[in-house]
């Protein structure tokens, strides 16, 4: 009887308990109160002074939190830097435009946070709360952020791949990009609602004022608002030789985080293909127009979905570590 009672508590019990404890189980808002109760107040001021010597900080960090959990979990793995031996996510090309002010937003406060309570907060933790700050520091809703994310013990370029959407992508592939990781269409569409603030390189737009669908070199998407595609058109002239050139997400708010690239939408104003097309598809459109009508729903589903978002595959002390510096694991490996 015994040796099957053993059993069962090995191959039926432990399995089970393992499973349903996941990394996001143990987070909570309160998780640094004895070890560091000083963290939330020491992020905020590190990129609040960012955010004001650099405004591309904002957008940059969303995009970067956005990129980095939707590409194997909110783990700090878009952090790392590429070595010798390893390429990591970072220098994917989907990731090299994310702005170096953002990157350094998280290191900033992470070397106040050694100062203060050395090895104790997560890297990833510092980008939840900063991507979190910063949001409301343009405008948008406040959340509370759960705490105690440990930092990824791997990160490939490879990885990265599928993951995450682009704007050539018809609506089907973008939703069911974020249906893997739990979202619903709304929720998506919540999210894209980031893109209020922040720019977008002309090679992400290019094919839709430039020679649109084969036709003359001046010719453009016609669900464009013409005088705004003719202003892109002037503004990316010199993209093919400085591909640096960039335009705002919102033409209207651009710095502000509002509903405006939802009221944009519904004026030929919307950036990205993706953007505008959120518009036009039946799944989506409802939202969108919802989202344009009322902020205030808007910012109560933005918030709840990052919050959503900031517990997606969130790894635990089994799988991961407290990072010393965001940028390199504890132990150098491949
Ligand atoms: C619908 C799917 C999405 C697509 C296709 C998409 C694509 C893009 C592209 C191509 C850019 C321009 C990058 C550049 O040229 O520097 C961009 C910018 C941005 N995206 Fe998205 N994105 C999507 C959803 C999201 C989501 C869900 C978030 C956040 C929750 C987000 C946050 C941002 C922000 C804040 C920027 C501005 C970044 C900056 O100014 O540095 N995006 N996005």
């Amino acid at each position: 009887m015994v040796p099957m009672r053993r059993l069962f508590l090995l191959f039926v019990v432990l399995p089970f308990i393992a499973v349903v404890v996941s990394g996001a189980d143990n987070l909570t808002p309160r998780y640094y109160r004895r070890t560091c109760p000083k963290v939330e107040q020491i992020v905020s001021e590190v990129v609040t002074s960012k955010q004001i010597t650099s405004p591309t900080t904002a957008a940059g960090a969303l995009r970067l939190f956005f990129h980095d959990c939707f590409v194997g979990g909110c783990d700090a793995s878009m952090l790392i830097t590429s070595n010798a031996f390893n390429q990591a996510e970072r220098d994917a090309e989907i990731n090299l435009s994310l702005p170096g002010d953002a990157f350094d937003a998280v290191v900033r406060a992470k070397t106040q946070l050694e100062l203060a309570c050395p090895g104790v907060v997560s890297c990833s933790d510092v980008l939840a709360l900063a991507t979190r700050d910063l949001v409301s520091m343009l405008g948008g809703p406040f959340y509370s952020v759960a705490l105690g994310r440990k930092d990824s013990l791997a990160s490939h370029l490879r990885s990265v791949e599928g993951n995450l959407p682009r704007p050539n992508m018809t609506v089907s592939q973008i939703l069911s990009i974020f249906s893997s990781k739990g979202f619903t269409a709304q929720e998506a569409v919540a999210l894209t609602g980031a893109h209020t603030v922040g720019f977008s390189h002309c090679k992400e737009y290019a094919s839709r004022i430039y020679g649109y669908n084969g036709g003359s070199q001046s010719s453009y998407d016609p669900s464009l608002n013409p005088r705004y595609a003719q202003a892109l058109q002037k503004a990316c002239a010199n993209y093919r030789r400085d591909s640096t050139i960039a335009t705002f997400n919102d033409v209207m708010t651009p710095g502000k985080f509002d509903n405006m690239y939802f009221q944009n939408l519904a004026r030929g104003l919307g950036l990205l293909a993706s953007d505008q097309a959120l518009l036009s598809d039946p799944r989506t459109s409802p939202f969108v127009r919802l989202y344009a009508a009322n902020q205030t729903a808007f910012f109560h589903d933005f918030a709840a979905a990052m919050q959503k978002l900031s517990i997606l595959g969130v790894k635990s002390r089994r799988n991961g570590e407290v990072r010393r510096r965001c940028d390199q694991f504890n132990t150098i490996s491949a």
